[in-house]
């Protein structure tokens, strides 16, 4: 239990917390391990719980018509999701599938409410966390509804640069960027377009990358291009 708490108070939005606060969240929640590829979420389905994410990634996705991926959004450590279903009572709006071996905590839907009624500073936390991903919505809406190919990848790899780049002055690198396959899933495009305007993009000094690193080379004039 000891080591249950030192992981839950690593949670960034937790560690105001006190130790008597901390144990009733672990009492009524639990950590669970998912490998790569597994399924956590399904869209549609009841929804009960919330997840704090403490080690990997997980990659947030609706199916089109005809059965394709879209990935809205991808999250990491110290991430949370299924808070939609929890607070508005609906069903599952997205499927969540694991990207590595993953390690979550799982906090039941009551626990959570009473935290946000007991907390505030917590719910303030919350309510900053989406108003961001909102703001990452819209950007990828607009790139989506009037962009080109370039402005739609440039929107995918600004987002990533804003949740998880490192800045070294107007350089920023982005390190564990998914393959082209899946960047490709957020832009509304296909693989080989997603080829091709990075490597366009490389040729003229805008990105330099490799594999899944890549490093941004003028950060506020990409970030004006396209956002
Ligand atoms: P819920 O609807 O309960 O289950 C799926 C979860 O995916 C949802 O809660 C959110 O936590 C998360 N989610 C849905 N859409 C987005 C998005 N655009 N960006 C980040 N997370 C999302």
């Amino acid at each position: 239990m000891e080591r249950v708490i030192e992981v839950i108070k690593q949670i960034p939005i937790f560690e105001e917390l006190s130790t008597e606060s901390l144990q009733k969240i672990i009492d009524t929640g639990n950590i669970i391990k998912y490998k790569k590829d597994d399924i956590i979420l399904i869209e549609n389905d009841e929804g009960s719980s919330l997840f704090w994410i403490l080690q990997g990634r997980v990659k947030i996705v609706r199916m089109s018509e005809d059965g394709k991926e879209v990935i809205l959004n991808v999250l990491s450590e110290d991430d949370f999701f299924g808070e939609m279903s929890v607070l508005d009572g609906y069903t599952r709006s997205a499927s969540v599938i694991a990207m590595d071996n993953s390690e979550l905590f799982i906090i039941r839907r009551n626990t959570f409410l009473k935290l946000l009624s007991e907390h505030p500073d917590i719910t303030i936390k919350i309510i900053q966390t989406l108003s961001k991903r909102l703001r990452r919505a819209n950007l990828k809406i607009k790139a989506l509804s009037i962009g080109n190919s370039e402005q739609k990848v440039g929107a995918v790899l600004l987002q990533f640069a804003l949740d998880y780049g490192k800045y070294f002055g107007d350089t920023v690198e982005i390190r564990n960027l998914p393959i082209q396959q899946e960047i490709a899933k957020m832009a509304g495009t296909s693989r080989e377009t997603v080829s091709r305007v990075m490597s366009s993009m490389q040729k003229k000094g805008i990105i330099e990358y490799d594999n899944d690193f890549a490093k941004i080379l003028n950060f506020q004039r990409f970030r004006t291009a396209y956002k």
